[in-house]
């Protein structure tokens, strides 16, 4: 059987942002995870409320993992877009977990195992369909055992699997050189990016990774809209 028809089978899970599902075949496969990077500013936490404003206009329990702003912050950053970030948070639809402020009250460290146990009862408490970590690279600086992250990293993208939990990592774009574990390990890689061009700043998305798609790694234009982010296939950057 060819790896196109094993596919076929799988169900496809809307990305919600404008144009991007066409670009790979359809959307996300449910349950795997993606990763999501990019330089401050370039867009990850609007993609990310974006993908579950899309599970929640769908009826799919959606949960925000924050390790940084307060729901409040982000409830004020996204009322600028038509998400109805409020009415979905209000309705349980989408739920939000401040990690952070736990981690840092927690007292002491944890292991990249008993961070990744948490998550996993967490979600499977809230009973979420979809998943977003803002950020994943700050669990760098909670976590004791550096090292033990590849494994335990593994062991959770099986699990997700396994619950059907479609699950974005929202991550801090290193240096490009630096492939963290978690470019390897995800089953596809998103990068956004903006820089000036004459003067102008210019958005555009890069699907660098997409496990069993076939698609090209172009950069992609993308405008922030009212309803959110927007990218545009076919426009030359
Ligand atoms: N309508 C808009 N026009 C231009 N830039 C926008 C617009 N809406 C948002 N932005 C830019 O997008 C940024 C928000 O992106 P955000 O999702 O918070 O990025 P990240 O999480 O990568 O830091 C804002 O800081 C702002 O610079
Ligand atoms: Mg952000």
């Amino acid at each position: 059987m060819y790896v196109g028809e094993l596919l076929k089978g799988l169900d496809r899970v809307s990305t919600g942002v404008q144009g991007l599902d066409k670009l790979i075949g359809g959307g996300f496969l449910e349950g795997r995870v993606y990763l999501v990077t990019g330089p401050p500013g370039s867009g990850k936490t609007t993609f990310g409320v974006q993908f579950l404003v899309e599970g929640a206009r769908n009826d799919e329990k959606g949960l925000f993992v924050s390790l940084f702003e307060p729901q409040d912050v982000l409830i004020k950053d996204m009322l600028r877009y038509n998400f109805g970030i409020l009415e979905h948070f209000q309705s349980g639809k989408i739920a939000f977990y401040d990690l952070g402020e736990i981690l840092l009250n927690a007292g002491r460290e944890l292991t990249w195992d008993e961070l990744f146990t948490l998550l996993v009862e967490l979600i499977k408490r809230e009973n979420a369909k979809r998943v977003v970590i803002d950020s994943f690279s700050l669990f760098e600086s909670f976590v004791s055992n550096p090292s033990g992250k590849k494994k335990a990293l593994g062991l959770f993208i099986r699990l997700l699997r396994s619950i059907g939990a479609t699950t974005l990592l929202l991550s801090e774009m290193l240096s490009s050189e630096k492939y963290t574990d978690e470019y390897y390990l995800a089953d596809g890689v998103i990068v956004l990016h903006h820089f000036m061009r004459n003067y102008q700043m210019v958005r555009a998305l890069q699907i660098l990774k997409m496990r069993g798609v076939p698609h090209d790694s172009n950069l992609k234009r993308m405008r922030f809209t009212t309803e959110g982010i927007v990218v545009y296939p076919e426009a030359p950057i």
